[in-house]
């Protein structure tokens, strides 16, 4: 019988709600400002060197919260001058978030924004169907490589399009979290058309194999899982669909599979208990990849 459970991209708006409760029962957003705070600056240290222009793309930019850390970062090394910064997006809603997040922003002079309402997919075909190749100075696809069907396609193409001292980073869960002991031992049971359970340990073997050097950091990160543990608690069942990326996984999933799911979950490779919580390892990857 054809398994009843379905991808939670499948409904956007569930999707949106799910992501927004993990970013706040995590600290998965503090952890990345930790890393633009103290890494970034280095990476991105010579990527504007003798320009008047920096041309930023973001691929799967949200609703802009990283991204405007970045541009920060950009703008304290190289004051005064001019950025455009492109976000390729194909969340309708999360681009009028970030249009609201710029408009209410002071620091944005002299960035200009574009916004693409397509995925990393579409945007290629569009770029390659209209013979252009735009080159920048610093990409970046945080937490969105899951989405695309061929990854190693993806990075090479976007890869393609930096400058000669430009960066590309990714952020992904790291080899090192919850994520990969759950996605490692029960990925293959939940739905596998829209998205890959992909983790930054997966990488190395990938840009080794396309000949590109890269750096790699571990970013420490955790969530607050517990109100998974609540039987019909919707902020644990919203929890729950992004940790399987699985649309109503508390509902639509096996017994036996959602059985195996929460005893996994509790356990050490998961997650840590404290105070009664439990605490799941959201540890992310960070990798730099040179032009
Ligand atoms: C987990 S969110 C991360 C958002 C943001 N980068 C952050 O870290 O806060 C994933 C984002 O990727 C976008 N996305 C999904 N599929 C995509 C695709 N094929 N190409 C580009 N972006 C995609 C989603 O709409 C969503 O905004």
């Amino acid at each position: 019988m054809a398994s009843p459970m379905r991808s939670l991209l499948a409904d956007p708006d569930r999707y949106l709600q799910s992501f927004r409760l993990f970013l706040e029962r995590s600290t998965e957003h503090q952890s990345m400002q930790e890393f633009m705070e103290r890494q970034l600056p280095a990476v991105i240290a010579s990527v504007g060197n003798g320009k008047s222009t920096i041309n930023v793309l973001s691929v799967g930019g949200g609703s802009g919260e990283m991204d405007l850390q970045i541009l920060s970062k950009i703008r304290a090394r190289y004051p005064g001058v001019t950025i455009n910064n492109d976000v390729i997006e194909p969340s309708a809603d999360q681009i009028s978030k970030y249009k609201e997040r710029v408009a209410q922003a002071s620091n944005l002079e002299n960035t200009k924004f574009t916004w693409h309402n397509e995925t990393a997919y579409e945007y290629e075909s569009r770029m390659n169907a209209e013979k252009k190749t735009k080159k920048w100075d610093f990409i970046h696809m945080i937490q969105m490589l899951y989405y695309v069907q061929d990854i190693p396609a993806t990075i090479r193409y976007f890869h393609s399009l930096l400058e000669s001292q430009g960066k590309l980073l990714i952020i992904l869960v790291s080899g090192k979290s919850g994520w990969e002991t759950l996605w490692k031992k029960y990925g293959s049971f939940f739905p596998l058309d829209l998205c890959t359970f992909v983790s930054s340990a997966d990488l190395p073997r990938m840009l080794d194999s396309a000949g590109l050097k890269y750096q790699l950091y571990e970013l420490p990160s955790h969530m607050d899982i517990t109100s998974c543990f609540i039987e019909g608690d919707k902020d644990g069942e919203l929890l729950l669909d992004f940790l399987t990326e699985t649309l109503d996984f508390a509902k639509t999933a096996p017994p036996e599979l959602k059985h195996q799911v929460m005893e996994e979950l509790r356990k050490p490779g998961c997650s840590e208990i404290k105070d009664g919580k439990v605490i799941f390892r959201n540890n992310l990857g960070a990798i730099v990849i040179e032009p």
